[in-house]
């Protein structure tokens, strides 16, 4: 005689040995199917370390002692905060000009922090350049190229989903200022992003600081030409631009401002 399946306290048939597995390892199994089919977000779309620290560090192994110790006073500068800031306001992809790249310090970070970014860095020190060009090399970075020429030079390629100018607009001539940005938006492809970070005019006191830090490296005879932050937004909107900008505060007393521009 076959014996009858077992009833359930509620009286459903429980399924004999060997049959459906039992309801927890049926649950395990749904799990799993549904781990399955939630998909895992690519990598980069997580936020692998507070910032960029890894890079920082391929970057000054990558120089020798001279240019590291510059680069490691450079980072020490444009703080997590800035460079955090900096990286989500550049797009994640596209062509991307850096005006005067220098040696290429945030060519290499922005590049390795996105790598579908492609970077173009110019300078007119061809020496910054060839440093530059080493260090990308030393990297493996395939997703920068580095040209000497100055900003108003032609044939920097383009247009560019977004072009960024680092420090480098004080350093510019006050009456070459204007021509030099309405010169970049120019390069810039409808809706591109001008990203500047510069050094504003107040407080007062922080702008002395800055100036004679500047006056250490370049020297007495360059000229020097800083603006307020509501100067630069005024000359963006009359170019063109719509503007956000943030001030961003620092453990020494450099005036940052950082102005994204989009072209409209
Ligand atoms: C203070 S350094 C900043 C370098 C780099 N952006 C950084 O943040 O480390 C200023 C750089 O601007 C470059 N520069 C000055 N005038 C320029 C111009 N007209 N076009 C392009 N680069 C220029 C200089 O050669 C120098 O490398």
């Amino acid at each position: 005689m076959i014996a009858a399946p077992p009833k359930g306290p509620n009286g459903t048939k429980q399924e004999p040995e060997g049959g459906a597995p039992p309801r927890s390892s049926r649950a395990s199994k749904i799990l799993q199917t549904l781990k399955e089919s939630v998909r895992v977000p690519e990598p980069r779309v997580l936020a692998p370390e507070i910032y960029g620290s890894a890079a920082i560090r391929n970057i000054a192994r990558a120089l020798p002692p001279v240019e590291r110790a510059y680069a490691q006073i450079r980072f020490s500068i444009l703080r997590p905060k800035l460079l955090s800031v900096m990286d989500l306001l550049l797009p994640d992809e596209g062509k991307i000009l850096d005006i005067g790249c220098g040696f290429g310090l945030f060519a290499a970070y922005f590049g390795q922090t996105q790598p579908n970014r492609h970077i173009t860095g110019i300078d007119p020190d061809e020496r910054r350049i060839k440093m530059a060009e080493r260090v990308a090399d030393k990297l493996g970075l395939v997703n920068s190229s580095f040209m000497a020429k100055d900003a108003r030079d032609m044939g920097l390629g383009g247009p560019f989903d977004a072009a960024y100018i680092l420090d480098v607009m004080h350093h510019i001539p006050r009456d070459a200022q204007e021509p030099l940005l309405a010169r970049l938006r120019d390069l810039l492809t409808p809706h591109g992003t001008l990203l500047i970070k510069d050094i504003t005019t107040e407080p007062h006191l922080g702008l002395k600081f800055t100036e004679w830090m500047d006056r250490l490296m370049v020297g007495w005879d360059e000229p020097l030409a800083y603006r307020h932050h509501r100067d630069w937004g005024a000359m963006l909107v009359h170019l063109g631009f719509k503007v956000r900008m943030v001030r961003v505060p620092d453990v020494l007393p450099y005036p940052h401002v950082v102005i994204a521009a989009t072209k409209i």
